[in-house]
């Protein structure tokens, strides 16, 4: 079950501030001699998902893992409603795409119940819940657990386009789900009105969020700024400041070891 990545799956560098994104802006442009924008985008909660179509129809889907090599769940991604299993329009002979499976929030508080009621353990969150949830080996109760995709990145040896934005327009029109809550931002200040706007508005969204992520457009400075080991120098992630709560501890147990 265990399948090598075409395009090694990459991870994002973090930051937590708007200081550090004008740090991030401000090497890219170093590195650049273009004029390039940026692409705003919901960083979503959940676990991430490489998807093959070949001939318009979902021949693959691979889980991360350590990057390099991912587990094969075809057959439960196969179960996710919202995802495709054959695509319209124009699309090419066999490309990947890349995005993240999500529990909503309603879909793990009926999860959670259930487990409660049958005395299992219950997930700890809904990113925990999806991922748990795609290494099932039974695909029925996959379908029966309400799993959700959102796709946010082609690699970019996958096909041609100008922007990631265009790539994902294509995508959208091939009839893949794609979110509608990204922008396209010029400046720090229009990325800074998007973190505010979100870090509030995201209260509202079906299903969990922990940051924004911010992609240079231009898939030409994309290929130029390329990536280190670990993550892409094209890209960053914002991450909101987490919920803080107060808990009260009840009990302390002593336990003896050996
Ligand atoms: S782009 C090469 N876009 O965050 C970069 N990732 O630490 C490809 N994620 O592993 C990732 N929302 O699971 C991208 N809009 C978004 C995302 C996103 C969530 C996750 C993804 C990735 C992790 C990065």
């Amino acid at each position: 079950r265990h399948v090598a990545h075409k395009h090694p799956m990459l991870s994002l560098a973090n930051t937590y501030s708007i200081a550090e994104i004008e740090d991030f802006a401000r090497r890219a442009d170093k590195l650049l001699d273009m004029d390039f924008s940026y692409c705003c985008e919901l960083k979503f909660d959940g676990t991430a998902i490489c998807l093959t179509y070949v001939d318009g129809k979902l021949s693959r889907a691979l889980t991360r893992g350590d990057g390099e090599v991912g587990d094969d769940v075809t057959e439960n991604v196969l179960r996710i409603s919202n995802i495709p299993k054959t695509l319209e329009g124009d699309y090419p002979h066999e490309f990947e795409i890349r995005g993240e499976v999500l529990m909503p929030y309603e879909a793990f508080d009926k999860l959670n119940k259930e487990r409660e009621d049958a005395e299992e353990a219950p997930f700890a969150n809904p990113r925990n819940a999806a991922s748990g949830s795609l290494k099932l080996l039974n695909p029925e109760e996959v379908a029966r657990r309400g799993l959700w995709c959102t796709l946010y990145h082609i690699p970019a040896q996958s096909i041609e386009f100008a922007t990631h934005d265009q790539a994902l327009n294509a995508a959208r029109r091939w009839g893949l789900p794609v979110s509608d809550e990204r922008r396209l931002c010029r400046n720090i200040e229009e990325i800074e009105q998007y973190i505010s706007y979100w870090d509030e508005h995201r209260k509202f969204l079906p299903y969990a969020t922990d940051g924004i992520v911010i992609k240079i457009n231009e898939l030409q400075a994309q290929r130029e700024l390329r990536s280190t080991a670990k993550s892409p120098r094209w890209a960053v992630a914002f991450k909101f400041q987490a919920e803080r709560a107060l808990s009260k501890v009840l009990l302390i147990d002593y336990q003896v070891g050996r």
